[in-house]
């Protein structure tokens, strides 16, 4: 597959407004839960200040956010940003529900441009990997924080260290070729959810886009990908790289899907522990300092 250029994030949007957001919400337990342990760490260590103004990137249901907003205080305030109009709606419908007074969302593409700042602490878990340019959006992000301000980001390391991702796809990719960007008509992700997994590359972004004090922590943590192995394939199918291969293949994967689920299903059952199909998986915490002007 050739790979391909995004120039803007209109496709991504329409992606994640649409079939991943449904998919997300079928698999929220699941993914939130996986991405809550690895949130909760960053957050323990690298934690905003009471009274700071914070900001949360690509900040889905919201969930982040509210967490934040309640450590720096009534003082503080959060701002959660996404581009898909309905993560943001369920995010603001939960946060009055929860009663969270400072807390607001806002739908916005970030390598567009970021609600103004200045912001004292900006957060992202699994945020920032999908933006067609992200040496523009982080240029962005570093603009809207006050010089000295903090960035906490959670990106996925290399594929091949999150066991569930990785296997999953080997066994997609035995029977189905992921089909050229511009060879279907559904709308893809963008860059992808391992695009900030090389350490100079992300770090390369971050230093042109004006950051400094960049260092990235190596944090490997065990997720439950499934409460059954049902539920794992189905996961494997709904949300990452081999659902992605599946989903932008189309037609062109129906006559294989028995012998796709079959493997999956062979995978799970190998991983299955009394809690669920348990699976290593790694991350980058990565912090930074904005720099001056
Ligand atoms: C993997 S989800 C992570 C959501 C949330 N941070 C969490 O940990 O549950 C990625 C999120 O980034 C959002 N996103 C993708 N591209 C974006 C962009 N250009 N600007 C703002 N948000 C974006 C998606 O809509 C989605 O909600």
């Amino acid at each position: 597959m050739a790979d391909k250029v995004y120039v803007d994030n209109a496709e991504a949007t329409e992606a994640w407004n649409g079939v991943l957001f449904d998919r997300f919400v079928e698999y929220r337990d699941v993914l939130v839960t996986a991405l809550t342990s690895f949130g909760d760490d960053a957050i323990r260590n690298d934690p905003p200040e009471t009274g700071d103004r914070v900001l949360d990137l690509g900040c889905g249901f919201g969930d982040t956010t509210r967490q934040l907003a309640q450590l720096i205080g009534p003082e503080g305030s959060a701002l959660g940003v996404d581009v898909a109009e309905r993560f943001i709606e369920t995010a603001r419908a939960e946060a009055a529900a929860e009663g969270v007074a400072n807390v607001e969302y806002e739908v916005a593409d970030v390598q567009e441009g970021v609600p103004e700042g200045p912001f004292d602490y900006a957060f992202a878990r699994m945020g920032t990997m999908f933006f067609a340019n992200p040496g523009a959006a982080m240029r962005k992000v570093r603009g809207a924080l006050r010089t000295g301000g903090k960035l906490c980001n959670v990106v996925w390391r290399q594929k091949a260290e999150n066991e569930w991702f990785y296997r999953s796809e080997l066994i997609v990719d035995r029977y189905v070729e992921r089909p050229d960007a511009d060879d279907t008509d559904e709308p893809t992700c963008g860059p992808g959810p391992f695009s900030m997994a090389n350490a100079d590359t992300t770090s390369g972004i971050l230093h042109g886009a004006g950051f400094e004090q960049i260092t990235l922590r190596r944090l490997d943590l065990d997720v439950n990908m499934g409460s059954t192995v049902d539920r794992a394939v189905g996961m494997a199918l709904a949300i990452g790289p081999a659902a992605e291969t599946v989903r932008l293949a189309g037609d062109g994967a129906e006559h294989v899907r028995g012998e796709i689920e079959r493997d999956l299903k062979a995978l799970a059952e190998e991983l299955l522990t009394p809690d669920g199909v348990i699976v290593p998986a790694s991350v980058w915490v990565v912090t930074a300092r904005a720099g001056a002007d």
